[in-house]
């Protein structure tokens, strides 16, 4: 039997957790026996069980959670998982390697959609669009102000960036090439320029980076590691006038330390697209005037999310086929 094939010879069946764009949908009906979530809820963990009992493959997302305890009991049918997401921190993968089971991501495809969004958080923010937005929308504008709702220049000013691969690079790219921003940024490990990206200082150590943005913004995997990152020693190096982008995962920011450094003005202002325990938001969040707050919308272009279906289902056939998924993660 080569690696990947069904024991009975059968086509694959494929437990989808959420609804996925309609080609996305169409291909892996074709090639597999797809099983969707019709409904488009997030699978309860007991749901998700019972569907990963009769399933070959799972192609689930960063609303499911698979615990050890969960891959365990997958493993005596499941021997794939393709994750709809460059982000895999859903998934235990040391008890996936441990399971034997096989997990994918979908990386590259949804780059540069991200590093828009990273942007356009960070212009929103600092230029008060939320704000100048509701503004209007409440049929409260008094109409044109010298004064009114003044916000802060991007345009030259210094953007840390925390993480520096993929999605860092491109944003390093858009705010150097696009904005003349001055480009700053910390990572694990110093990465070699590659052809195409902007003048870059690396600083080893996060509290050096710190007090020196006009701008941070966050690109970092959600690990151990990076758990809390941002919190309130850290938010206290950051200037008065600094403000905080985050696009990576909610985790990497204590919430809590974050909104008592916004409410009492100890940095300028947040554009979050990503929150700890989603989608539930930390208490008095919603209510901060100098935040943007947006629904995980990193990668949600029509365009991306139908390539990351496409690239989870190379995943799966990959692995049923027999060989080496491109994006094999554990
Ligand atoms: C990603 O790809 O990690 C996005 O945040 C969606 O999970």
């Amino acid at each position: 039997m080569t690696p990947g094939a069904t024991p009975d010879g059968e086509r694959p069946v494929v437990v989808v957790t959420r609804r996925l764009p309609g080609t996305v949908e169409d291909a892996l009906a074709a090639r597999f026996e797809a099983r969707f979530n019709t409904l488009d809820d997030p699978f309860e963990p007991a749901v998700l069980e019972d569907a990963m009992r009769e399933a070959d493959a799972l192609l689930c997302t960063v609303t499911d959670r698979l615990t050890a305890r969960l891959l365990d009991v997958a493993k005596r049918r499941v021997r794939v998982v393709a994750n709809f997401g460059v982000g895999v921190n859903n998934i235990d993968l040391a008890a996936a390697r441990a399971a034997g089971v096989t997990v994918t991501n979908t990386p590259d495809v949804l780059t540069d959609d991200t590093a828009d969004l990273a942007m356009a958080l960070l212009l929103a923010v600092a230029r008060r669009v939320g704000e100048g937005e509701r503004l209007v929308r409440a049929d409260a504008w008094p109409g044109w102000t010298p004064t009114q709702l003044l916000g802060t220049r991007v345009t030259g000013k210094v953007l840390g960036i925390v993480g520096y691969g993929r999605i860092g690079r491109a944003v390093a790219r858009r705010a150097h090439f696009g904005f003349g921003m001055r480009i700053l940024h910390h990572s694990r490990r110093p990465h070699a320029a590659a052809p195409g990206d902007p003048p870059a200082e690396f600083r080893a150590r996060l509290e050096d980076l710190l007090p020196e943005c006009d701008a941070l913004t966050l690109h970092c995997p959600a690990t151990s590691e990076t758990r809390h990152l941002i919190d309130e020693r850290a938010l206290a190096r950051l200037r008065p006038t600094a403000f905080l982008v985050n696009t990576a995962r909610g985790d990497v920011v204590d919430e809590a330390a974050l909104v008592a450094a916004l409410r009492d003005g100890r940095i300028a202002g947040a554009g979050l697209d990503v929150y700890e325990r989603e989608p539930r938001l930390a208490a008095g969040l919603r209510e901060l005037a100098n935040v943007v707050l947006l629904p995980h919308l990193g990668s949600a272009t029509t365009e991306t999310r139908t390539a990351m279906g496409l690239r989870a289902l190379a995943n799966l056939e990959a692995f049923f086929d027999g060989r080496e998924p491109p994006d094999r993660v554990a």
